[in-house]
Formats: C-alpha cells, structure tokens, sequence
C-alpha cells in the first residue's frame, strides 16, 4: 500500500493525490532564484510540525543561514535545531575521507553509511540535500557517473527509512532538468521550478514534470512566497511561453 506524504505545498499535495510517496526520492529542479531553497525548507518545516524529524544538507549555504532565511520567512526553525530534530549539515563533512587521503574516490556506501548515522541521531523521516551535485564526486568525462546516481538514489530508498527531496540547480536559459542530466531518470518525481513571463510580468511558476504512481497533470501554476505560508500555488499559467 502506498503511504504519503505532505510536500509542505497545500496546492502540490492536491496536484499529487497527497504528496510525496513515503521513503521515496523527488527532485526539485530550476535555475538560481526559482525557489529551490524555500521548498526544501517548507517542505521540513511541514514534517517538523507534524512530529517527523528532519535533516537539511546544505551545499550553497552556510547551515546557519538557513535558520535565519527561514526566520524571514517568520519560520522558527531554531528550536528545532537545539532540540536535535533538525539536523543543519554542510555537505563538507561527506568529503573527508577523500579530504583525509583515505580514498581518491568515494563510493556510494560511504556516503550512505554517512547519512544513515546523522538519520538514526537525529532519527530523521525527512531529508533535504540541496543541491546534490555536491554528492556526486564524478563528473560527466568519468565512466560510471550515471550508474553512480543511480545507485546513489536506490541506496538512499533502501537504507535511510526517508522520504528525500534532493535539489539540481539548473543553468539559465536550457530545459535541463538536473546537472548532469541523470537524476531524473532514477528519481521517483520531479517538480520543476521556474521564473515565466505571465500576463505581462514575470512570475514564479511550479509544474509536476514527473511523478510515479500519480495521475499528475502537467499544467503549469504561477505561485508567490508568502510570510508564514511559504509557497503557495495560484492559478494556471495558460499563457506561459
Ligand atoms: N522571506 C521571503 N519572502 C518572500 N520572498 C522571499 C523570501 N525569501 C526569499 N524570497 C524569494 O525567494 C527567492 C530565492 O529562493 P531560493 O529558494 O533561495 O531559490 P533557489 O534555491 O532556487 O536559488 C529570492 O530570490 C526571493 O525573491
Ligand atoms: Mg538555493
């Protein structure tokens, strides 16, 4: 049977029978600005509240500055924090055999057994890797990078017990869907995030690209960051180009 749960986004967990599928991976794509940042924080918070715990691993932004972007926001993540619900974690620390001289490359266990400790401290349900690149020590000239992600993800299904939203931010002005174009294969569903042109101004826009199990339309919905509420979906952008 098919658990879910929320994504943090009242109007997203409409458009996707209730949200995310538990102990799956998801991505959220899209260039600088579109809001990536906000939805992994969202998307903890809403765990948060409901008794989940949860662990944000951060690799363009200091962990600490994090607690004060959601404070503007007027999210009080801080406790959380000091009550070891909230894990704040720099992707750094998941280098330090290669920084160690241990190894030259990292494997996929290694950087799982490393998760799973910091899951079973913090005893997370939710995990936010923003972006994940960092987490992929190969890049598109090594063989094996595709079969890397892949089994990266699998292994977070397998071994984490958590329902994992993994950020890619993309380069303006392409329709990548993650850096190195993988990723979407293998996860579960992608949320594209984007800045439109509607109705004469930009706007932010969200669309389910992707989403298993889930009769999820592909209609595009212009959204605005409000204090308190976070993402909220708005209509459907009918004239998006
Ligand atoms: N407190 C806030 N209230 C309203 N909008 C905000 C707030 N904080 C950030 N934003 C908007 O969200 C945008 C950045 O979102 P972010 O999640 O950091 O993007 P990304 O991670 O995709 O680069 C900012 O450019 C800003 O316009
Ligand atoms: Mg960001």
């Amino acid at each position: 049977m098919i658990t879910r749960i929320s994504t943090g986004i009242e109007g997203l967990d409409r458009l996707t029978d209730g949200g995310f599928i538990n102990g799956k991976v998801y991505l959220v794509s899209g260039e600088c600005g579109t809001g990536k940042t906000i939805f992994g924080l969202q998307y903890l918070r809403t765990g948060l509240e409901r008794g989940e715990n949860g662990i944000y691993i951060s690799g363009d932004e200091k962990p600490a500055h994090l607690v004060t972007d959601a404070e503007a926001l007027g999210w009080q993540l801080g406790d959380y924090v000091r009550e070891h619900r909230l894990g704040l974690l720099d992707v750094s620390p998941f280098f330090r055999d290669m920084r160690a001289g241990k190894a030259r490359d990292v494997d996929t266990s290694t950087v799982i057994a490393d998760l799973a400790r910091h899951v079973k401290q913090i005893d997370a349900r939710r995990i936010v890797i923003d972006p994940i690149a960092p987490l992929i020590f190969k890049d598109e000239s090594q063989p094996g990078l595709r079969e890397y992600i892949r089994s990266i993800v699998f292994a977070m299904e397998d071994n984490l017990g958590c329902t994992v939203l993994i950020t890619s931010g993309t380069p303006s002005g392409t329709s990548a869907l993650s850096q190195h174009g993988v990723a979407e294969f293998v996860v579960e569903g992608v949320i594209v995030l984007s800045i439109r042109q509607y109705q004469g101004r930009r706007t932010r826009a969200l669309f389910v690209r992707k989403m298993r199990c889930t009769p999820a339309n592909l209609d595009e919905h212009a959204f605005q960051i409000v204090p308190d509420k976070g993402i909220v979906l708005g209509e459907v952008c009918t004239t998006c180009p």
